[in-house]
């Protein structure tokens, strides 16, 4: 009997099927209730003492060739189905790729750029946790300054000298500190506000600064600059330099574009006046050149900030600031056309 059962485990290694069905039939034929194998399983109490163990060894090695078989052949089958199926029809269509979206700030950051890059502007960074200096005291707001109150700040509190740094102006010093002019360069980021979240403004927000310094560089230039860069961002060329007050700059103006007054939405975004404020700038206080280690009686320059978020919005007709860091793939996916 034993050799019998030899014969069937090489008969078993040796089989081969192209057919589900062959497949069913030998897994009966062995493995079944009333298979071969619960044939010679219920033997074996008639199996002589001593050759038990002989007898036990075969039956279980007849077994495991018996389904080392129904799987190797069942995943051979699969896999050929895989192939002469779903490989082969090349007329399937493909399978659905997700494809991402650019951040709407990213977008409106990379167009700012772009437009500044042509004009020979380049880009500079800087740390999103500053010191004081480079974020108050060179920029002329030293210690006790009023003007410190403008911008509501996050420090940390084990060290009132580390910070969350609130604008990017921080940027220019520290570009300053590293490079004499010519210097043109623009500065984008995220900046920290202790300001309550809502639709208008949120606790952080991105900027992005510029700093032209060079010889007898003037007011004009700037105003040109801006000219040619709201033109370039929003198609509108008719801009106004507001005088106000920075620390940093003297002479220093809000920004305005004109936005003009065709449509429903322009009264809103303007408050009806079709002017919208989109920055502030200046000419850069000798007092910062100086605290950069820039000679101001050689150099003079200007320097501006926008927020990109309010740019954002505009541009796309975002209602609410929050949108912007939510991540909602619902809202982020609908950039999916744009640049
Ligand atoms: N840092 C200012 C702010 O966050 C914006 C600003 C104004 C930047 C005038 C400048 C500038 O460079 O010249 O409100």
């Amino acid at each position: 009997m034993i050799d019998k059962i030899k014969e069937l485990i090489a008969e078993a290694e040796a089989f081969t099927a192209q057919s589900k069905e062959e497949i069913e039939a030998f897994r009966i034929k062995y493995l079944g209730k009333k298979g071969l194998l619960n044939d010679y399983f219920s033997e074996f109490k008639n199996v002589a003492n001593d050759q038990k163990k002989e007898f036990g060894q075969v039956i279980n090695a007849l077994k495991k060739a018996a389904e080392d078989k129904v799987n190797a052949l069942r995943e051979e089958l699969e896999s050929k189905e895989v192939v002469n199926g779903v490989y082969n029809d090349l007329s399937r269509p493909g399978a659905p790729i997700h494809i991402g979206a650019r951040h709407p700030i990213s977008i409106v950051k990379n167009q700012i750029i772009d437009i500044f890059s042509n004009i020979g502007f380049n880009v500079s960074e800087g740390p999103e946790i500053e010191d004081d200096w480079h974020n108050f005291t060179a920029l002329n707001l030293p210690e006790y300054h009023p003007a410190r109150d403008m911008q509501d700040t996050f420090f940390i509190q084990t060290n009132p000298d580390i910070l969350l740094r609130t604008h990017t102006s921080s940027v220019q010093v520290r570009y300053m500190e590293n490079n004499q002019p010519p210097i043109r360069t623009i500065s984008p980021g995220r900046v920290y506000r202790n300001e309550a979240i809502s639709a208008r403004s949120h606790c952080f927000f991105h900027q992005v600064e510029g700093l032209y310094i060079d010889k007898d560089v003037s007011f004009a230039d700037l105003k040109q600059t801006l000219q040619y860069f709201t033109t370039q961002m929003f198609g509108k060329s008719k801009i106004r330099l507001r005088p106000s007050y920075f620390p940093f700059t003297e002479p220093s103006a809000e920004i305005d574009v004109y936005w003009g007054l065709a449509t429903e939405t322009d009264y809103r975004i303007t408050k009806g006046t079709g002017w919208l404020e989109i920055g502030g700038c200046g000419m850069v206080d000798p007092n910062v050149l100086e605290n950069c280690n820039i000679d101001s009686k050689a150099y003079s320059g200007f320097a501006f900030g926008m927020g990109i978020d309010r740019i954002a919005m505009l541009l796309h007709q975002i209602g609410d600031i929050r949108l912007l860091s939510e991540n909602d793939v619902r809202f982020l996916e609908q950039f999916k056309n744009a640049l």
